[in-house]
């Protein structure tokens, strides 16, 4: 076909009096006079002015939204008010019909949750063009930030023969013919492609820390799978991770880099997709208008994610967390569902609370107890009451919670084994992993940001099934 503008560029560069083609799907259609185009390259859609008399009924007829067009003619300064400028069409030609009757993406607002249903055309709404042109921005803006700072991209295997991580419930790997399986209820992972048993990946830790034990500073990004089965609105059975892992980094390097990361991906967002941003937060201030008034946003998005951006995260230990919620009149009134005492993995509940309400901002803590958390985090010293903790710390931001987890590791070898004798983890498992600790060992950190959760973040999307194209969740895999 031959060359188009995109409407991204028509809008940019407003070249008026330029002979210029325009293909998308069509908006509205007015008076049999405006069409209105949108081709996904922005928020905005062109408008393009035909002249009814040039076409026939039937053509007319066909110009339905949803519809796709090529609109070729001249840029000209719209008179009308809405828009700068707009096309004289002199050829228009309709690529692909679209039935009204049956096209379920009508000029009328949708809910999330019917939308969800539709994933396959759901791309075509403002809002989820919106929320996938920013999924991309923030995709190359973690590249950008670990590749300015020296990092190496690596690709972790997706298909693991090992269960060390030890961070859910996995998704088994297997191309035994599991009908003669149940026929002779016989399972041997001897048999199998493999010759061992082999699962989805839960998180390219293991193998990041290899590299970074060579290589100094790496990143994975891909997709880990959690066969959980929790039904909430911050977790995926399949979803994307970003892994940095850094020879000499200890805890404190850890937190300083993990913030940095939030910040430069924010700052990019600010930068780089403003308009999209900025038709989220109307998006967003609509949505809540239908709310209490207690459970509507404090702050417009971007005003919030700015306040992200310029300050810095409140940095806390666990104990002191624990501290502060037994304090806090929120626990007073029993208004915690889960019980509160330091050892307690955290629920939800009090992270956001600490995140939501107590700081209003983003959260560091570290020093968690060794008992809840991996056996490869480090170990610290016991403190003053001998409770034992781990080097490890979690980013807590508000609306979400936890979208950052990490630790330095355990770089002793002795230790290591150790903990891997209390975790029940058989050394001949993670072979491999111990040898890096033989030889040459070295002080290092790493941690994972949870990229559906980053990308909630910064659009405000209250439901992370909205901010991946086709999400995994429990008895939930169409398309
Ligand atoms: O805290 P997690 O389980 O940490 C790890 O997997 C470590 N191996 C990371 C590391 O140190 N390299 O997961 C890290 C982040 C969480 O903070 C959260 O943002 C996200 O991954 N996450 C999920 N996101 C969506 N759906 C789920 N089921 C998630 N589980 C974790
Ligand atoms: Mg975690």
């Amino acid at each position: 076909m031959a060359q188009h503008t995109t409407i991204r560029e028509i809008l940019r560069d407003q070249p008026v009096g330029t002979a210029i083609t325009v293909r998308g799907w069509v908006r509205t259609f007015r008076n049999d006079q405006f069409i209105t185009v949108s081709d996904g390259s922005c928020i905005h859609a062109l408008q393009v002015v035909i002249k009814k008399e040039d076409h026939g009924e039937e053509t007319l007829k066909r110009i339905q939204t949803g519809t796709s067009v090529s609109a070729a003619g001249v840029l000209g300064k719209s008179l009308g008010k809405g828009q700068a400028v707009e096309l004289v069409c002199e050829q228009l030609e309709i690529l692909g019909d679209c039935d009204p009757q049956e096209y379920p993406i009508q000029m009328k607002r949708h809910s999330l949750e019917f939308l969800r249903e539709k994933a396959h055309l759901r791309f075509r709404t403002n809002t989820f063009g919106a929320v996938f042109r920013l999924r991309h921005h923030l995709s190359y803006a973690i590249h950008k930030f670990f590749n300015d700072r020296g990092f190496f991209y690596l690709h972790a295997p997706i298909i693991t023969g090992s269960d060390a991580e030890g961070a859910g419930e996995m998704f088994r790997v297997t191309s035994l013919d599991l009908a003669q399986v149940a026929k002779t209820g016989v399972f041997d992972p001897s048999l199998d492609f493999f010759g061992k048993s082999t699962n989805l990946s839960l998180s390219g830790q293991l193998e990041a820390e290899l590299a970074a034990l060579a290589l100094g500073k790496v990143y994975t990004f891909g997709p880990t799978f959690r066969a959980e089965n929790s039904n909430t609105s911050r977790h995926l059975a399949e979803f994307w991770m970003i892994e940095p892992e850094v020879a000499f980094n200890d805890i404190n390097d850890n937190m300083d880099l993990g913030e940095a990361c939030l910040k430069y991906c924010i700052q990019y967002a600010l930068e780089h997709a403003r308009e999209d941003l900025e038709f989220l937060q109307e998006r967003e201030a609509n949505e809540d208008k239908q709310k209490p008034v207690d459970e509507r946003q404090a702050m417009p998005l971007i005003a919030r994610l700015e306040l992200i951006a310029g300050h810095a995260f409140e940095r806390i230990t666990y104990t002191e967390a624990i501290e502060l919620l037994l304090q806090s009149n929120h626990y007073k009134k029993k208004k915690f569902k889960y019980p509160v005492e330091w050892g307690i993995d955290m629920q939800s509940e009090h992270e956001r609370y600490l995140t939501e309400k107590h700081f209003q901002r983003p959260v560091i803590i570290t020093g968690y107890p060794a008992a809840i958390k991996a056996f490869y985090m480090r170990m610290n010293d016991p403190d003053t009451q001998g409770r034992k903790t781990v080097a490890a710390m979690d980013i807590l931001v508000p609306g979400i919670g936890e979208i950052i987890g990490g630790s330095q590791r355990e770089e002793r070898l002795d230790v290591l084994l150790s903990k891997c004798a209390q975790f029940n983890i058989p050394q001949e498992h993670i072979w491999w992993y111990l040898e890096t600790r033989k030889f040459g060992t070295c002080v290092h950190a790493g941690f994972g940001l949870g990229f559906e959760r980053l990308i909630m973040l910064v659009t405000g999307m209250g439901n992370i099934r909205d901010v991946i194209p086709f999400p995994r969740t429990p008895l939930s895999a169409e398309f």
